[in-house]
C-alpha cells in the first residue's frame, strides 16, 4: 500500500472581506437568509491580485513551512476554474514565480474535486517512484465568474488558494474518483470566445446549457446541486473506503468541500457521523470550489485538528458532476 504524506501546507486568503451585509449593495437579501441557509457570514475576495499571484503565495508558504527549496520539486499541479490565460497553464506560472522550472507542471479543471483529484495523480506518480515531492495547488478566483445579480449562487462564493507539498509514505492511502456528465447543465460557466473570421458566434452544448446564459459567468441550479452533493460527499467517502476492511467509523477526521453547512450536515446524518467529525470553516471562507478543502485542511493542520497518527478523509464534489474522496493515515 502506497500512501503519501503531506509535508506541509499554506494557504493565501485574499485581504477583501465581504460580509453578508456588503451583497445588498448587488442584490435583495439579507444576513440572517444567508447565514441560515449556508452558513457562510463573510468570504474573501481578491481586489486585482491574479490566481496565479494568490496561488504562488500559498506555495511559497508550503515550501518554507517543509523546508523544500522550489528546485526539490518534480511535478506542479495546479487546480482551477478560474486561471489567468487559456494558455500557458496556471501551474507553469506559478512555477515561474516561485522558481520551480524544468518540472513538469500542469492544470486539471475538475471543479470542487479539483484538490483531491490531484492528490490522487501525485499519488500515482510518488507510488511509481518516479518523484519525490509534488507541489499541488489550488487556486481560484470566483469572484471573476459569480453573477452578482443572481441571488441564489453569488450568496456562497469566495476566493482563495492553499498548496501542499506531498511526498510517498508507507501509510494506508484509499481513494475514488468519479464524474457525471449527465449532470452539467446543473452548474456550468461558459467559455468566452472571440468573434471568429470564418465561423458564426461559437455552439455550447445548447440542449444541456441556456442559449440565454451569459458567457463567463456561473450558472446554478441550486436545488438540484443541493441533492447531488447531499448523496455525493456520503457516496465518494464510501466507494474510497470499499474493499479496504475500513468503515466510516474508523476515519478520525473528514475535510469536506466546504458548499454549505447544511450540505455537510446532511451527509454527516446519513454517513451516522457526529458533526465533531468534520472540519468545517465555511463560515468565514465561503465556497471556494477547487481551493475550499485545501484552504481548510491547511487551518486544520495549523489548528492541530489534522496531526499525525489519524486517518483523515478528503472529500469534494462539484461541478461536472464530479466527485471525489481521499482516506489516508497521516
Ligand atoms: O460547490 C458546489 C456549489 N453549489 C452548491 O453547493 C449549491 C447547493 N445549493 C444550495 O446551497 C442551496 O440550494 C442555496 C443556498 C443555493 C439556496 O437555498 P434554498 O434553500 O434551495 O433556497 P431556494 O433557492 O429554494 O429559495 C428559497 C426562497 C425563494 O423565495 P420564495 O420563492 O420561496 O419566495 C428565493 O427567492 O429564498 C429566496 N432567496 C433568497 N432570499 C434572500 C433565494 N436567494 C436568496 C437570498 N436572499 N440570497
Amino acid at each position: 500500500m502506497s500512501g503519501i504524506k503531506i509535508l506541509a501546507t499554506g494557504s493565501c486568503k485574499p485581504a477583501l472581506t465581504i460580509t453578508n451585509d456588503d451583497l445588498k449593495k448587488c442584490i435583495d437579501t439579507n444576513d440572517e437568509w444567508i447565514h441560515s441557509r449556508t452558513g457562510i457570514s463573510t468570504r474573501r475576495m481578491t481586489n486585482g491580485e491574479p490566481t496565479w499571484y494568490i496561488g504562488a503565495a500559498a506555495a511559497k508558504q508550503a515550501l518554507e513551512r517543509a523546508k523544500l527549496s522550489p528546485e526539490k520539486i518534480d511535478m506542479i499541479i495546479c487546480t482551477t476554474i478560474t486561471g489567468d490565460y487559456f494558455t500557458p497553464s496556471c501551474a507553469a506560472v506559478i512555477g515561474r514565480e516561485i522558481g520551480a522550472v524544468g518540472c513538469p507542471a500542469f492544470d486539471i479543471s475538475a471543479a470542487c474535486s479539483g484538490f483531491v483529484y490531484a492528490l490522487d495523480i501525485a499519488q500515482k506518480y510518488l507510488a511509481s517512484g518516479a518523484m519525490k515531492n509534488v507541489l499541488v495547488v489550488s487556486a481560484e478566483r470566483l469572484s471573476t465568474i459569480t453573477n452578482f445579480t443572481d441571488r441564489s449562487s453569488c450568496i456562497l462564493f469566495g476566493d482563495g488558494a492553499a498548496a501542499a507539498v506531498v511526498t510517498s509514505s508507507d501509510k494506508f492511502y484509499s481513494s475514488y474518483m468519479g464524474c457525471d456528465g449527465t449532470g452539467m447543465k446543473y452548474l456550468y460557466a461558459k467559455a468566452d470566445h472571440r468573434d471568429h473570421p470564418f465561423t458564426d458566434s461559437p455552439v455550447y452544448y445548447d440542449d444541456q446549457t441556456s442559449p440565454d446564459a451569459p458567457v463567463g459567468v456561473l450558472v446554478q441550479d441550486g436545488k438540484e446541486v443541493y441533492k447531488f452533493a447531499t448523496k455525493a460527499l456520503p457516496h465518494a467517502l464510501m466507494s474510497a473506503l470499499e474493499g479496504t476492511g475500513r468503515t466510516v467509523d474508523d476515519i478520525d477526521i473528514i475535510v469536506p468541500h466546504q458548499a454549505n453547512i447544511r450540505i455537510i450536515e446532511t451527509a454527516a446524518k446519513n454517513l451516522g457521523l457526529p458533526m465533531e467529525k468534520f472540519f468545517v470553516n465555511i463560515e468565514h471562507s465561503g465556497n471556494t470550489s477547487s481551493a475550499s478543502i485545501p484552504i481548510a485542511l491547511d487551518e486544520a493542520m495549523i489548528s492541530g485538528a489534522v496531526h499525525e497518527g489519524q486517518t483523515l478523509g478528503l472529500c469534494g464534489f462539484g461541478a461536472g458532476l464530479t466527485q471525489a474522496a481521499i482516506i489516508m493515515d497521516t
